[in-house]
């Protein structure tokens, strides 16, 4: 197969790039990326000379380029998860996010369509799988703020943390009820996914995963944000109260699911992906911040007051909690790693890669790809 990976320079699609240039040898990957700020080659050094890959630099929105990539490269399979993908960014710049995620993934989808009905064999064999969000869902509500024992059990709940903040969860038949600008861009690429499908029975699959968290995370996102601003002994910005839950997942877990469901999920289906993992904003910071002293040999607890609560975000989505027992019981997925393990492996990636962050803080990174690019 020939497999397309939009945005596979970003955090999430780095990931998914990696496992499969190293899983499938007889596979060819071609990773299509803008590399906007939060695209980053170096999160793929260890496998850009792997002869099944290849990067190319093009703008999803760019129709032409994407559609001629699918006719010299004989595209059959696409991971779609380029987009603008942080919420303050589209409260600020909402028609970024409606440029990239729906007219981008318009043109993907279209690209891939009208290449594939030229084929002889048509959309035998192929298939298009779109990457979303739980945040679509819009928002649960905080009705035990204390937390109580969810009914479902899986492997990485196992641990002590494991509660839930509500007893509602989000289910892939839950109705679309985005509230922030990237989510009502995400909730809309969804529709034209599902749109593709229904209208012209284009083979779709789209997943909707809460909230990842690992290496190569772009340091605007809640936990490289902190754990940077840790050790430097930086001031962190908690919205509001810090009372918001939001449902935590392993990066590498999400790119496992993203591997079985291409190859086994079914067409035309969603699946969700979490890892029942409800965590308080100000719960995650307390354990970054005795992570981070344990590590650098501090004082446990030194660097708690750097906790400092500033006003909410707009909109501000209180609770995200997804059920993913279909994904369990249908393709076997669970999440290999418990919050603690996982939250322990992330701090040491990051503190053990000050080079990477203070790359992408410093903005040279950008500078150093519009040099390379400019004269291609
Ligand atoms: P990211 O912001 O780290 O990476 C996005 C990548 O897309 C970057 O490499 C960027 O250069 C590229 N890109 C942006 N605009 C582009 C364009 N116009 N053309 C080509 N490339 C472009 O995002 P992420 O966190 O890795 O998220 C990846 C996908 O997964 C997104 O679709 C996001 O909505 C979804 N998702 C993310 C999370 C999460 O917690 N991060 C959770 C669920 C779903
Ligand atoms: P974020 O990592 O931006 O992910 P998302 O908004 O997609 O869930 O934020 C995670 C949570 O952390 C969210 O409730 C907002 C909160 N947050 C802060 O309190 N302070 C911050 O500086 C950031 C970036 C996020």
């Amino acid at each position: 197969m020939n497999i397309l990976i939009t945005g596979g320079a970003g955090f999430i699609g780095s990931h998914v790039v990696r496992l499969f240039v190293n899983k499938y040898p007889q596979y060819k990957i071609i990773n299509v990326d803008k590399l906007t700020y939060a695209g980053n080659l170096a999160n793929l050094r260890d496998i850009e000379s792997a002869p099944n890959y290849k990067f190319v630099r093009a703008d999803i929105c760019d129709f032409d380029t994407i559609y001629s990539l699918f006719q010299t490269e004989q595209i059959d399979g696409v991971i779609h998860l380029a987009a603008e993908s942080h919420v303050d960014r589209s409260i600020k710049d909402p028609f970024t996010f409606a440029r990239t995620n729906v007219m981008g993934t318009l043109s993907v989808l279209q690209a891939a369509k009208l290449y594939w009905e030229s084929l002889p064999e048509g959309f035998e064999g192929k298939r298009f799988y779109h990457i979303s969000t739980d945040e679509v869902y819009g928002a649960l509500e905080l009705t035990n703020p204390e937390g109580v024992k969810p009914p479902f059990t899986t492997k990485a709940s196992s641990g002590e943390h494991h509660l839930a903040y509500g007893t509602d969860f989000f289910y892939e038949t839950t109705k679309y009820n985005p509230h922030s600008p990237y989510s009502a861009s995400k909730a809309s690429s969804d529709h034209f996914v599902r749109a593709f499908h229904d209208t012209y029975g284009m083979p779709t699959i789209v997943t909707n995963c809460s909230n990842n968290y690992g290496p190569y995370q772009f340091p605007e996102k809640l936990i490289p944000l902190f754990i940077n601003n840790i050790r430097h002994r930086k001031p962190l910005p908690v919205y509001g109260k810090g009372e918001n839950v939001r449902d935590w997942l392993y990066v590498e877990d999400h790119a496992r699911a993203i591997d079985l469901i291409f190859h086994q999920g079914k067409v035309a289906e969603t699946y969700n992906i979490g890892g029942f993992n409800e965590w308080k904003n100000i719960d995650i910071v307390r354990v970054l911040i005795l992570t981070v002293d344990r590590l650098l040999s501090r004082a446990e607890g030194e660097d708690l007051d750097l906790i400092t609560y500033v006003t909410d975000r707009a909109g501000h989505d209180m609770r995200y909690a997804i059920d993913s027992t279909k994904l369990q019981r249908e393709l076997g997925w669970e999440p290999s790693l418990q919050f603690e393990q996982g939250i322990e492996k992330t701090v040491r990636w990051y503190l053990d890669n000050q080079e990477w962050l203070d790359n992408v803080t410093s903005g040279d990174y950008q500078l150093y790809y519009e040099k390379m690019y400019a004269n291609r």
